[in-house]
């Protein structure tokens, strides 16, 4: 497939997986998806496993991202795990601003502003999650929502600092229910959201930045997603957390 910008495809193992069944997993992507060349591949496994999955995809094309870190860099922060701890290990992305965050840790725009200014401080690359809730897309809010994610939660980026940064459109209707939105609707909020990225920014800066979808991506819907102008790659929950299925998705998606 001919794309403007080079896919990226991550997997989100979420709090899913012990040490053992996550050195399985990353071994065996390794193994399975060595020959891939033209997608960006990343998995985020829990905290507990990132240093073993650093050490399985050492000499891969596979890069290593967290599912979260605090906005301070050391200190009181009891249960917190710093940017500078992800970098000791080699992670190279860290999704930010999660819908499962936003609603069970009530995290804020503002929250997730600053915890992408301490990651790109770090030399870590953002995947900065934003969504509409199925009320709000029922309501006509998608874009008032989706605006108000983006600039609230990219606000103090610098232009460099942007075009390292990855966003993941997922709406929260569509994340682990098995309901997709259509590609159609997925590539009016990604085209949505690249022309807020050039009134913030610019044209150009909004034409280089890669934005993924999310929500309920499988092997079989994979490739008309991506196939999508906007749509420049995917962040997958529960397709990732097996071999076959997240393997076929890549290869599916090329
Ligand atoms: P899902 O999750 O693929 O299981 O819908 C996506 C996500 O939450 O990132």
């Amino acid at each position: 497939m001919d794309k403007e910008r080079k896919l990226i495809i991550a997997g989100n193992w979420k709090m899913n997986k012990t040490v053992n069944e996550s050195i399985d997993l990353a071994n065996g992507l390794v193994r399975e998806l060595k020959d891939i060349k033209e997608v960006d591949i990343a998995i985020c496994p829990p905290f507990t496993a990132l240093s073993e999955v650093s050490k399985s995809i050492i000499d891969s094309n596979i890069r290593l991202g967290a599912q979260n870190m605090s906005q301070n860099n050391y200190g009181a922060h009891t249960g917190e795990i710093a940017a500078g701890m992800l970098k000791e290990l080699s992670t190279r992305y860290v999704i930010l601003g999660h819908s499962e965050r936003r609603e069970y840790q009530r995290e804020s725009n503002e929250l997730i502003a600053a915890k992408s200014k301490t990651a790109h401080e770090a030399g870590l690359k953002p995947i900065v999650c934003v969504g509409e809730q199925l009320d709000e897309r029922e309501t006509g809010k998608t874009e008032e929502i989706v605006s108000s994610q983006v600039r609230g939660s990219l606000e103090g980026l610098t232009e460099e600092q942007m075009l390292g940064t990855v966003i993941a459109y997922e709406p929260v209707w569509a994340i682990g229910t098995g309901k997709t939105a259509t590609s159609e609707q997925a590539q009016e909020v990604h085209a949505f959201i690249r022309k807020l990225l050039s009134e913030i920014f610019n044209t150009e800066t909004a034409n280089a930045v890669r934005i993924q979808y999310g929500g309920s991506v499988k092997p079989d819907n994979a490739r008309e997603l991506m196939s999508q102008k906007d749509v420049d790659g995917a962040l997958v929950g529960g397709a990732s957390l097996d071999l076959r299925s997240f393997s076929e998705l890549i290869k599916n998606s090329i």
